[in-house]
C-alpha cells in the first residue's frame, strides 16, 4: 500500500516540477522532442485545417484564431521597409511564409518536423525551408529584420523559450523586432485547467504527456528584457471563450463567435484583459 502511495507522490510531484517549470536537461530534450514528434503525427491535420482558410474565419476556432494572428502579422510587415528578410520560426505548413512572401517580402521557414517541412516544400515550392529548432537556430547573426512564431513556444519548456528568445535576439538586425504567441494561462476557455487533468493523469499511469508553457504578459516580457530586448509590447486577441462554443457545434460556435463580434468586432484586448483572451501576442524590440 505505502509503495502505491510513494509511486503517487512521486508522480505528483515530478508532475507538479515541471509545471513549475523545474525541468533538467533531459526534459528540456525530450519536450523538444516531443513537440517535433507530435508535429509529425499532427501535420496531415494541419495542412487540412489550412486547407479550409478560404472558407472563412468562421469555419473553425482555429481558423478564427489563425485570422487574427495574421491581422498582427499585417500590421508588422506593414512596418517593415521593402527588400526585409523574414524568418518564420515552426513554420509548419508554410501557410504564413505564404502571406510574408505575397506581401513582398524574402521569407525563410524554419521547423524541427520533417512531415511539415514535406507539406510546406511540396505546397510552396519557391520559398525556403530548412530543418532545425528554435533554440538552436542555422543562421548568422543580424540576418533578419522581423522574426514571427506562431503557436510553436507554447510546446517547448521554458528553457527552451529563454533560449529562444537569445536565439532570436541574435539573428535579429539591431533594427529588428519580433512577434510570438503564447498560450494565456488565464484565457477563458480554461485549457490550464483541462490540460493540467490530462497531464496530471498521463503522467501518472507512466507516460509522459507533451509539454504545455503557460504564461502571462509580465512574465514574459520581463523574460523577453532579459535576452537583452529593449522594448516589448503585449497584447491579446480573440475571446478565448468561443473555443467553449464551438464545443456545442459547429452552429453554436459561429453564432456565439458573431454575437462577440458585435461586442468587440476587432477582439483586440489592451491592459489587465489581454491575459484573458486567446491568444496572447508578444513583440520584442532590439531598439
Ligand atoms: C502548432 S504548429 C504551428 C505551425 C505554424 N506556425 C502555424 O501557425 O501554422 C507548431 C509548429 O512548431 C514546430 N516546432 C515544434 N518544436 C519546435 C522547435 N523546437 N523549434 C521550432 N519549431 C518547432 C512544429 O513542428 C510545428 O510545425
Amino acid at each position: 500500500m505505502s509503495s502505491i502511495f510513494s509511486l503517487f507522490f512521486k508522480k505528483f510531484f515530478k508532475y507538479k516540477d515541471s509545471r513549475k517549470g523545474n525541468f533538467n536537461d533531459t526534459s528540456q530534450f525530450e519536450d523538444r522532442e516531443m513537440a517535433r514528434k507530435r508535429h509529425d503525427d499532427d501535420s496531415g491535420i494541419f495542412q487540412g485545417r489550412y486547407v479550409k482558410f478560404e472558407l472563412g474565419r468562421f469555419t473553425d476556432p482555429f481558423i478564427y484564431g489563425r485570422y487574427q494572428i495574421f491581422e498582427e502579422v499585417k500590421k508588422d510587415l506593414d512596418r517593415l521597409n521593402s527588400g526585409s528578410k523574414v524568418l518564420d520560426l515552426g513554420s509548419g505548413t508554410g501557410h504564413l511564409c505564404k502571406f510574408i512572401r505575397d506581401k513582398g517580402f524574402e521569407v525563410k521557414g524554419l521547423d524541427p518536423s520533417k512531415e511539415m517541412l514535406s507539406y510546406a516544400r511540396n505546397n510552396f515550392p519557391d520559398i525556403g525551408f530548412c530543418e532545425g529548432v528554435s533554440a538552436q537556430l542555422p543562421f548568422e547573426d543580424g540576418e533578419f529584420d522581423y522574426v514571427v512564431s506562431i503557436e510553436v513556444l507554447r510546446y517547448l519548456n521554458p528553457k527552451d523559450v529563454a533560449k529562444t528568445y537569445s536565439e532570436i535576439f541574435r539573428v535579429l538586425k539591431p533594427s529588428g523586432f519580433f512577434n510570438v504567441t503564447h498560450v494565456n494561462r488565464w484565457a477563458t476557455d480554461f485549457y490550464v485547467i483541462y490540460y493540467t487533468v490530462i497531464r496530471f493523469f498521463i503522467t501518472l499511469s507512466g507516460k509522459k504527456y507533451h509539454n504545455c508553457y503557460f504564461t502571462t504578459a509580465s512574465e514574459e516580457e520581463d523574460l523577453i528584457r532579459k535576452s537583452g530586448f529593449l522594448k516589448t509590447k503585449s497584447l491579446g486577441r480573440m475571446f478565448a471563450s468561443i473555443r467553449i462554443g464551438y464545443k456545442f457545434g459547429i452552429f453554436i460556435g459561429r453564432l456565439y463567435a458573431l454575437v462577440l463580434e458585435v461586442v468587440n468586432k476587432k477582439q483586440v484586448f489592451k491592459g489587465r484583459l489581454k491575459n484573458f483572451s486567446g491568444h496572447l501576442i508578444i513583440r520584442g524590440f532590439k531598439e
